[in-house]
């Protein structure tokens, strides 16, 4: 149960009410794959990046409260030969995985069940800003559309095929384009909001 972590976070973190937001930072090949046929993201650095800019990684992240991911995001970043990148607690959504790496705990908690009731327990500690990662894991909170902004950097890339960053939907959702820009010269980065008015 997530509410015995209120002790752990108690009133450390800020509250901002009415600032709920789910939002996807993620990088796609041309043909909107998000890991290759054989799940790898190594083409994610095929173009050279000789300033090593993040990309707008560390702005965005700045405004976040938490990280929701699907397991085998989590299992991804976990196996990577590097210490543990992220700063802001991590919510990991499994129904396999019961056990936390040691190295991770105090870090990483692990969520199940419906999306709105998860979201409710992770809002009850006070993180509204949240960063939704993991190509199932956006596809299934697109499909309650519980989705608010979406930061698509295109790789140029066709892979032609792996894992897909869209699913279907039942219904269409309209977005307003907030920006785009041409990063390294090769990338282009767009940020879409949500617009539940249309
Ligand atoms: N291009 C990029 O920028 C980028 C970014 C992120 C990830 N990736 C890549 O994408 C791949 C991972 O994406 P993915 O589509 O395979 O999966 P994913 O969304 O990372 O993980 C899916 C898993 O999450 C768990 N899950 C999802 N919703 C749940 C819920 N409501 N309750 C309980 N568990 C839930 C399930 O885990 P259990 O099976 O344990 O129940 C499910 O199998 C990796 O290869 C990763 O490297 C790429």
């Amino acid at each position: 149960m997530l509410s015995i972590l209120k002790g752990v976070f108690g009133k450390n973190e800020s509250k901002k009410n009415g600032m709920k937001r789910n939002s996807v930072y993620i990088a796609t090949s041309i043909d909107g794959y998000i890991a290759d046929a054989n799940g790898s993201i190594d083409w994610l650095h095929s173009v050279p990046n000789p300033d090593n800019s993040d990309m707008g990684y560390g702005a965005f992240t700045s405004e976040i409260d938490a990280i929701v991911m699907g397991r085998n995001t989590f299992d991804t970043v976990h196996g990577f030969d590097m210490d543990w990148p992220y700063e802001k607690p991590v919510f990991v959504l499994s129904n396999t995985m019961t056990l936390i790496p040691e190295s991770l705990k105090g870090k990483v908690f692990l969520v199940k069940g419906g999306l709105k009731a998860v979201l409710s327990e992770i809002h009850a500690l006070g993180f509204e800003r949240l960063y939704v990662d993991g190509g199932a894991t956006i596809q299934n909170f697109l499909k309650e559309d519980l989705i608010d902004d979406l930061y698509l950097t295109t790789i140029p890339i066709l892979l032609g095929g792996g894992i897909p960053l869209f699913a279907k939907l039942t219904a269409v959702q309209a977005f307003e384009l907030k920006s785009s820009k041409v990063l390294i010269k090769q990338l282009v980065q767009s940020h879409f909001v949500r617009n539940r008015k249309k």
